[in-house]
């Protein structure tokens, strides 16, 4: 089934199965209590579990949460460092709890430039979640929508080269399963918190007809019940896929 079939499947419900979100604003609600960086860093943590405990309850099958993009690196070393080491204690203080949650957690981005620790503790978690069946959390982590189009066009040419797919073979669908998300459904619905209202790289492939909401709520303010709002929302959208009726 392609990636279309299958959203059509999830509008034909008003259910959205697989929900994208872009963590934003965690700077600026610190800046606005006089905190460190770190700190909105580490509320979004907690915004995080929030959603990752309420969504299952809302219908929610997947979640794809933008972590850490291939931006960010270019923000000043020691907060480059706090998010890495809030990554590994959030994957060792909740992996007992997401797997007993049947979260399963998986990744995408290119995890070979992070830090050793950051990768252990990565595969660690996600091999004490791989029995996770009620909701499967990815990571995305050094992602970069651009990035991840870059790299499957490489692997295509290295097997048109290697003569194991023929020109003729190229199409969407299999272009798609070179991608870092090959084993998802393209999100039904992204949402965004604090108010901007761009992709900033995040699904660029993914999010062809994904339905977009955006709300002026600063991701650790970020709750259960916006997540309710955005999927009412989805609901009441009415998703043509580029046709008339
Ligand atoms: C944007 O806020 C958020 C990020 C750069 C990363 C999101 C990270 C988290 C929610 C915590 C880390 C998550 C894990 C799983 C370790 P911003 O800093 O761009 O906020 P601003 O736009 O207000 O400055």
């Amino acid at each position: 089934m392609d990636g279309v079939t299958q959203g059509k499947e999830a509008a034909g419900s008003g259910r959205a199965r697989h929900v994208a979100i872009i963590m934003d604003g965690n700077g600026r609600w610190a800046a606005q209590r006089g905190l460190p960086r770190e700190d909105g860093h580490r509320a979004g943590i907690e915004a995080l579990r929030r959603v990752v405990r309420g969504a299952p309850n809302l219908g929610v099958e997947m979640l794809t949460v933008y972590a850490f993009s291939t931006e960010n690196w270019r923000r000043p070393a020691s907060e480059v460092s706090a998010l890495m080491s809030l990554l590994v204690e959030f994957l060792e203080s909740e992996t007992p709890e997401l797997a007993a949650e049947g979260v399963r957690l998986a990744t995408i981005g290119d995890l070979s430039v992070l830090p050793q620790a950051s990768q252990e503790a990565l595969r660690r978690a996600l091999t004490n979640t791989a029995g996770g069946e009620r909701l499967l959390l990815t990571l995305a982590l050094n992602y970069g929508g651009r990035a991840e189009i870059v790299r499957a066009a490489k692997k295509l040419v290295r097997f048109v080269q290697a003569g194991r797919v023929s020109l003729g073979a190229v199409d969407e669908q299999m272009f798609a399963s070179l991608l870092d998300t090959h084993a998802l459904p393209d999100p039904d619905l992204l949402i965004r918190a604090s108010g901007e209202e761009r992709l900033s790289n995040f699904l660029l492939w993914q999010s062809a007809y994904t339905e977009l909401w955006v709300t002026d709520t600063f991701w650790p303010d970020f709750g259960v019940e916006h997540l309710q709002q955005a999927l009412l929302a989805f609901a009441s959208r009415d998703r043509r896929y580029g046709s008339h009726s």
